[in-house]
């Protein structure tokens, strides 16, 4: 049987010394008992008996048991170097064993870096440092005293010593010490939790967290999971916490009712010149499409490669709205001409809708997609993007003064409605829009291309069909006469 305790300081090159010794002479996990100096106290240093065989001799492992040996050797689980090894032992004859998803011993060492990781993070944001030098040294010297649930000051030192370079600092937890002097970090023993003064950025502390406190967004398990409890008593803004979570309904109700409610002086301005714009693209249907290529509105026209107007007649009884280009239209510059244009064309066909009679346009005008290798991946417009492109939906609305729109899919019905929730429950019913027009709420023809399953895909073209056959009766452009539901 080989006894090893593996030091508290330098533990993973240990680790990975003994381990890389014990595999190379044959020693199965079960001669082996893997002490740490940590939990064991006394520093029995590599104090193996029996022979210990020379580290060093080649042995190829995959770099990603590398890489978690190289984290999970900071767990405080005393059964942690064990583990590890009973794990590279088995790697031997099972090179994939890395990649098996299902490998429960696998799965619990993952957990054990995940939870280290975790612990390595919030010492980052919890170490507070407090001033301990004197007045006139030459450099400043800071102390923190921080209480991690494993050992993981070793691996944080390089982040403290490139973070706090152009001051002295020690941080102080129960296992080890980190003291960074002259440029050079050094690492003792544990040391008890030092004396250290109140401090004057405390103060400072607690003002920012009281400023940056917003009681209307608060929530309290998201906060005290990011933040939580067991490091309050070391953190100098936690003692604001209580106060300002006890107080915060009240301020949130005060914020509400103290909220603006009259627009920015520049907003009447803006809205005057667009009821200009609009009255004259209105009387006179020229210069709108010009304008709607050149908007610069809102980012997304940097990434699209136009922006593309909507297509029919300038004054029509049916408007049709949906939600953005996609990339097919982007490249075109016409609306509905890729696969959703298609399901589209075809449904509208077989519900004796005229699309040479209607004008087809989209909420946004520009494409949003995030690429992905060749692909452009398709974005969902967020509602700042819906809000700025209502500039050019209300002047087309305007020009083309509608008996009724057609809102197809969620982004259609928020440009039109204000609301783009509940498109399922809403949908075959004429709503009131926002400029006062009828809009009739229907899905989206893409969501037809979406759904896996052919007899839910029947059923939502059908009620697809039937919503466009409501609209183009309703208009007197089809020649069949469903009956809508109306509200
Ligand atoms: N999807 C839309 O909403 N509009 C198009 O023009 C194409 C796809």
């Amino acid at each position: 049987m080989h006894r090893v305790t593996v030091p508290l300081i330098g533990v993973a090159s240990a680790w990975r010394d003994a381990a890389r010794g014990f595999l190379v002479a044959g020693v199965p996990p079960e001669q082996v008992l893997w002490n740490s100096e940590a939990q064991e106290g006394g520093a029995d240093l590599f104090g193996a008996s029996g022979p210990l065989p020379a580290a060093g001799a080649g042995v190829t492992v995959p770099r990603s048991f590398v890489a978690l040996a190289g984290t999970v050797v900071f767990h405080r689980d005393p059964q942690r170097f064990a583990r590890l090894y009973a794990l590279l032992w088995r790697l031997r004859n099972t090179p994939h064993l890395m990649s098996d998803r299902a490998d429960p011993e696998l799965a619990k060492l993952h957990a054990m870096e995940k939870a280290v990781h975790r612990c390595r993070h919030k010492m980052r944001a919890f170490v507070r440092f407090r001033e301990i030098g004197a007045p006139d040294a030459p450099r400043r010297s800071f102390a923190a005293w921080f209480e991690p649930a494993h050992y993981t000051l070793e691996m944080n030192t390089g982040f403290f010593r490139d973070r706090f370079a152009d001051m002295d600092w020690r941080i102080v937890t129960p296992d080890v010490t980190a003291t960074f002097a002259q440029g050079e970090v050094h690492l003792d023993q544990g040391q008890p939790a030092p004396l250290l003064p109140e401090d004057a950025s405390e103060e400072l502390w607690l003002t920012y967290f009281r400023n940056i406190f917003n009681p209307a967004r608060l929530k309290v398990n998201a906060m005290t999971a990011e933040m939580p409890r067991k490091y309050w008593k070391n953190l100098p803004e936690a003692a604001a916490i209580p106060e300002l979570v006890a107080g915060a309904p009240a301020r949130a109700r005060a914020m509400a009712a103290t909220a603006p409610s009259l627009p920015p002086m520049r907003a009447a301005a803006a809205q005057a010149s667009l009821a200009r714009h609009v009255s004259a693209w209105a009387d006179t249907g020229e210069g709108l499409e010009a304008a709607i290529r050149s908007c610069t509105r809102c980012p997304l026209h940097c990434m699209a490669t136009q922006a593309v107007c909507g297509e029919g007649p300038h004054r029509a009884a049916l408007m049709v709205v949906g939600e953005q280009p996609g990339d097919s239209e982007d490249l075109a510059g016409r609306p509905f001409v890729g696969p959703a244009g298609q399901v589209f064309d075809k449904v509208a066909a077989e519900a004796g809708l005229d699309r040479s009679k209607v004008y087809v346009t989209n909420a946004v005008k520009h494409f949003k997609y995030i690429p992905r290798g060749r692909k452009r991946i398709h974005q969902r417009p967020d509602a700042g993007e819906v809000e700025q492109c209502k500039w050019w939906l209300d002047a087309e609305i305007a020009r083309a003064r509608p008996e009724l729109i057609l809102a197809m899919g969620a982004t259609a019905a928020l440009a039109l409605t204000g609301s783009g929730r509940d498109i399922m429950k809403r949908r075959g019913t004429v709503e009131r829009g926002r400029l006062g027009h009828d809009v009739l709420i229907t899905l989206h023809p893409s969501y037809l291309l979406r759904l896996p399953d052919p007899q839910a895909r029947l059923r939502a073209t059908a009620d697809f069909r039937a919503d466009l056959a409501v609209a183009a009766r309703l208009v007197g452009n089809a020649t069949i006469a469903p009956s809508a539901r109306l509200r």
